[in-house]
């Protein structure tokens, strides 16, 4: 596997490949993989003739300073993950590379409601750093193609405003599903931190969700967000719900009647004690 540290030494790489035709899969990662990334790295193995992962904790996406700081780091096992699925090539960029000034550092984009609603109104911020590090990762490797899990919902639909809308670049974005573990828990990297009874407790995410598909055609969506609301909250080990929302898959609405749109997804945020999940399913529509 190649790796790069410098923004430089990848950009002249990659200027190679592209000169030779060929097509550039990428994964922006922030480490900590998992069965998740793994999934989408080999399936831009499969559509692509190149790779890159990147893993870079980025800092300005964070908008509580004890969630960045105990963000899990694993930069030895992730190397080893990458190499034994054949993953030719990762970039592991510095602070300075990613972020070289201030006018960099405090780039904006406006993404109107998308960012406002459900992760953007509980984490101020984290929209505007997650289109700092993507629009400055895509500035170094520009990309074929861009692959994103459908777990974070929000994110995907900021990237592709970013991406198609903003910045107007020819990059076709891949949404791959999102990964689970056995009970249905959303593979995610915060997941470590979870205490045995919180992951336990955990399976009620995916439970609320299949049960709130399940009934979608007996209750209004105003009923059916109040039935997931009450099961949440059952479980002691969730401390808040943050949101639980029912949208308009593409505007991030919310909606009144299963007639207000052809897709609908259902979007949730919790609390356990220290860590904050996040997961969707659609229930009306495939993504
Ligand atoms: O989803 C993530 O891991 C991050 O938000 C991303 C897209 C790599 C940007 O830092």
């Amino acid at each position: 596997m190649h790796i790069f540290k410098k923004a430089s030494d990848i950009k002249q790489f990659i200027r190679k490949l592209k000169a030779e035709g060929q097509s550039l899969g990428f994964v922006p990662t922030m480490g900590a993989l998992h069965e998740g990334h793994l999934q989408l790295i080999r399936r831009a193995m499969s559509e692509n003739e190149q790779v890159v992962v990147s893993i870079f904790v980025n800092p300005t996406q964070f908008d509580e300073a004890s969630d960045f700081s105990h963000y899990p780091r694993s930069i030895e096992q992730d190397i080893l993950l990458l190499e034994s699925i054949n993953c030719p090539i990762l970039f592991l960029p510095s602070e300075e590379d990613i972020y070289p000034d201030e006018a960099l550092r405090n780039r904006t984009f406006d993404f109107g409601y998308l960012e406002k609603t459900m992760e953007g109104a509980h984490r101020p911020g984290h929209f505007r750093g997650v289109a700092q590090v993507v629009s400055r990762l895509l500035e170094i490797i520009p990309a074929t193609r861009l692959y994103l899990g459908q777990k974070d919902y929000q994110q995907v639909k900021i990237i592709h405003r970013l991406v198609h809308d903003i910045l107007k670049l020819p990059l076709e974005i891949v949404v791959c599903p999102t990964a689970r573990e056995v009970d249905g828990l959303a593979i995610s990297s915060r997941n470590v931190r979870l205490s045995k009874e919180e992951r336990q407790a955990a399976t009620a995410l995916y439970k609320t969700l299949d049960r709130a598909r399940k009934e979608s055609s007996r209750m209004t969506p105003e009923e059916l967000k109040k039935m997931a609301v009450e099961m949440l909250l059952q479980v002691p080990e969730i401390r808040e719900v943050e949101y639980f929302e029912i949208v308009n898959a593409d505007t991030l609405s919310p909606v009144s009647s299963w007639g207000d749109s052809s897709q609908i997804i259902a979007c949730l945020a919790v609390r356990m004690h220290e860590v904050r999940l996040i997961d969707n399913m659609f229930l009306k529509g495939i993504h």
